[in-house]
């Protein structure tokens, strides 16, 4: 199963909702948005025959995300009804932390393996500046409890000029103190990302340069041939963490994922303007091997190269005007599309 320019299919992100309960600068900012209708929304059986589909042509690596996932009422049980499926080798949460102390038990005993917790500061007034709501503390237990269960986990952090760029030594000084791998991410220009502009992106190079000040050499791991947008260095010690830097050098050349929205529309690239309907299909019983062909040519057909196309333009500007984003169609936002 490989799209028009040889990238197999093999990473699906799964949207569970498009609620959150933080406002992040650079993924809701504005006060109000357009909601998926309630009854749009994927029952978790219908979520899992897709899933089904999806996995008998070639994913084996599942993510669920959100909005916020854990907002999702009982997601630990379809985190159950993922986690056995046959072919399936990785299963993982993105989830902003707030409510993960509650529910971690519950997700590690439902055959989840993996959780990355998005935190991009340690100061409680950033925290609430840049999320809205005042949630450092509980965002800290999630991930105490992460650590305690789980052993280990990634921390996603967006890098912003002028808002957290003078934390990147302390976050990878907590990274290490809770068995977490941060990523450092570069702020890019998608979806509800209104606020983005070129001057407030903090590239790979000068995250790196920032690090090797403080830390001197640092060691690139040589992981080539891996289809992960972040690319992984050692300090001396042995401490690692990686970068993501999809806005100047993106992965598009080896990106395996599709995102899957709460209300079941699959889009190809996070940048893509439109995705296919596999909810209307579902709904309507269509056998699954014609689903499997519909989702085979929607492979098949595959040319999305958004990042690297947004790289081209040379002068860029946030990805969609706010008013088309407010108005018209919540699929075009980060939140519904899952980060
Ligand atoms: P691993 O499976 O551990 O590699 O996780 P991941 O990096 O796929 O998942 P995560 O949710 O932690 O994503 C980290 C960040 O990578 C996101 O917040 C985005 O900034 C970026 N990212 C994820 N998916 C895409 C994508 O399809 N395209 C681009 N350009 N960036 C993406
Ligand atoms: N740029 C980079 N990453 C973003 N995310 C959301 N919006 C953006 C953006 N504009 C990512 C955050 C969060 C994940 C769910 O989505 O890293 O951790
Ligand atoms: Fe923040 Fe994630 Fe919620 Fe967006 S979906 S506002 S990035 S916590």
């Amino acid at each position: 199963m490989n799209d028009t320019l040889g990238r197999p299919l093999r990473n699906l992100r799964l949207s569970v909702t498009d609620r959150c309960n933080l406002r992040c600068e650079y993924c809701m900012p504005e006060d109000d948005y357009v909601w998926l209708p309630r009854e749009d929304v994927l029952h978790f059986e219908e979520t899992s025959a897709l899933v089904d589909v999806f996995l008998s042509l070639g994913v084996d690596k599942i993510r669920l995300t959100g909005g916020e996932p854990l907002l999702r009422r009982d997601v630990a049980a379809l985190v159950q009804m993922i986690a056995s499926k046959p072919g399936l080798k990785d299963l993982a949460l993105t989830t902003n932390g707030v409510l993960l102390a509650d529910q971690i038990d519950a997700l590690k005993a439902a055959g989840l393996g993996r959780i990355t917790v998005s935190l991009d500061t340690l100061h409680a007034d950033r925290f609430k500046a840049l999320t809205r709501f005042d949630q450092l503390d509980a965002v800290h237990t999630g991930i105490a409890a992460a650590h305690r269960v789980f052993g280990q986990l990634k921390i996603d952090t967006v890098v912003i000029r002028g808002v957290n760029d003078d934390e990147l030594i302390p976050l990878v000084e907590y990274g290490r103190s809770v068995n977490g791998e941060i990523r450092f991410i570069e702020y890019m220009d998608v979806g509800g990302a209104s606020r983005w502009s070129p001057e407030r992106v903090v590239s790979r190079r000068e995250i790196l340069d920032t690090l090797t000040q403080h830390y001197g050499v640092i060691a690139p791991i040589d992981e080539s041939g891996s289809s992960a947008p972040a690319a992984r260095y050692a300090l001396k010690d042995g401490t690692t963490f990686g970068i993501i830097a999809s806005t100047t050098d993106p992965f598009c050349r080896t990106c395996d994922r599709s995102r899957l929205t709460a209300d079941g529309m699959w889009y190809l690239c996070l940048y893509a303007t439109r995705g296919l309907d596999l909810r209307a299909p579902l709904r309507q019983h269509m056998p699954v091997d014609e689903l499997k062909a519909l989702i085979a040519r929607g492979w098949g057909a595959r040319d999305d190269r958004g990042a690297e196309d947004r790289l081209a333009l040379g002068e860029r500007r946030a990805f969609v005007p706010v008013q088309d984003l407010l108005k018209k169609d919540p699929h075009l936002e980060m939140h519904t599309r899952g980060g």
